[in-house]
């Protein structure tokens, strides 16, 4: 089957990573209604596709994204109401439901801009490389409104509170460095060699079991809400959930080749079939 085309995102392929580009490169990547219908429909496809084991988000030209597109998500659809929840809810579910609980692992490569609204998907996703000269802000107190949607709310759990605070009450940009240094992103490298970074996380994310990343990427972001007793029970069922999942792991293939075989030393590789 060939694959979809979109008007405002492109899908391309490198093996088994699967790249989201957003694509409205002369708008920054700003994000209009007919953009978050775009990725909706994408996400559900690209879930379910066999090809796909890592997706990589990221934007076409200067912009990772510069947030909401201010005239065709906001402005134009003022006296829409149903236009505008309309939007409103895909734009939700794609960037934030649909992304943080991808069944793959996923990598927003931050290539420029990324402003506002862009936070929801950058922090949705489960890892992040950046280039040192992308430009973060979170513009929205420029504009006479709150960083809402989920943007606040991703911020303050992402960040140190004191950085929270300060880049979402000020508005001041901040580099790609910047942004490792304070959690936002996994890393930050030149503009020359983000590609080649983010495609190295992809290969060693392919080299470990699609299974055990799947339940750790979603065991990592349920306990964070939880109390030590509620996860230490959830960590024994979704254990349980997992060998039941993988016969090679209920059968403890690794314990065996570890043990038995000496085969194998899981301190020192990824546990792969
Ligand atoms: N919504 C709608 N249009 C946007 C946009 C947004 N969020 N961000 C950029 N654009 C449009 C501009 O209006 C311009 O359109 P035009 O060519 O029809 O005039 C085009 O994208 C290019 O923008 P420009 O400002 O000329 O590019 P730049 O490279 O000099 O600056 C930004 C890029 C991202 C720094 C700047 O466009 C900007 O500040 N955008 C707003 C970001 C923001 O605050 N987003 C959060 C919204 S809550």
């Amino acid at each position: 089957m060939t694959d979809k085309t979109y008007e405002n995102i492109k899908i391309e392929r490198e093996g088994e990573v699967t790249w989201i580009v957003l694509n409205r490169p002369e708008k920054r990547n700003a994000m209009s209604p007919a953009l978050h219908y775009d990725m909706e429909d994408a996400l559900s496809w690209l879930a379910t596709d066999a090809q796909t084991r890592v997706l990589i988000l990221t934007g076409a030209g200067q912009a990772f994204c510069a947030g909401q597109d201010l005239k065709a998500y906001f402005r134009e659809n003022e006296n829409a109401p149903i236009e505008r929840r309309r939007a409103g809810l895909a734009s939700h579910h794609w960037r934030w439901e649909m992304l943080s609980t991808f069944p793959k692992p996923t990598i927003a490569m931050v290539n420029g801009y990324c402003f506002g609204g862009g936070f929801t998907q950058l922090c949705a996703c489960d890892f992040a490389v950046a280039s040192e000269d992308a430009i973060f802000g979170l513009s929205e107190v420029n504009w006479g409104i709150i960083p809402g949607g989920v943007v606040a709310w991703n911020v303050a759990k992402m960040l140190m509170p004191r950085h929270a605070m300060y880049y979402a009450t000020t508005g001041k940009t901040f580099n790609g460095r910047r942004a490792e240094q304070i959690g936002l992103v996994n890393i930050a490298v030149p503009q020359e060699l983000l590609r080649q970074e983010t495609l190295a996380l992809a290969a060693d994310l392919l080299n470990i079991n699609s299974g055990v990343l799947r339940y750790t990427k979603e065991a990592i972001r349920a306990v964070t809400d939880m109390t030590v007793e509620q996860a230490r029970d959830y960590l024994a069922v979704k254990q349980e959930a997992l060998a039941k999942a993988d016969k090679e792991i209920g059968d403890k293939v690794g314990l065996k080749k570890f043990l038995d075989d000496k085969s194998y030393r899981p301190g020192l590789g990824p546990y792969s079939k």
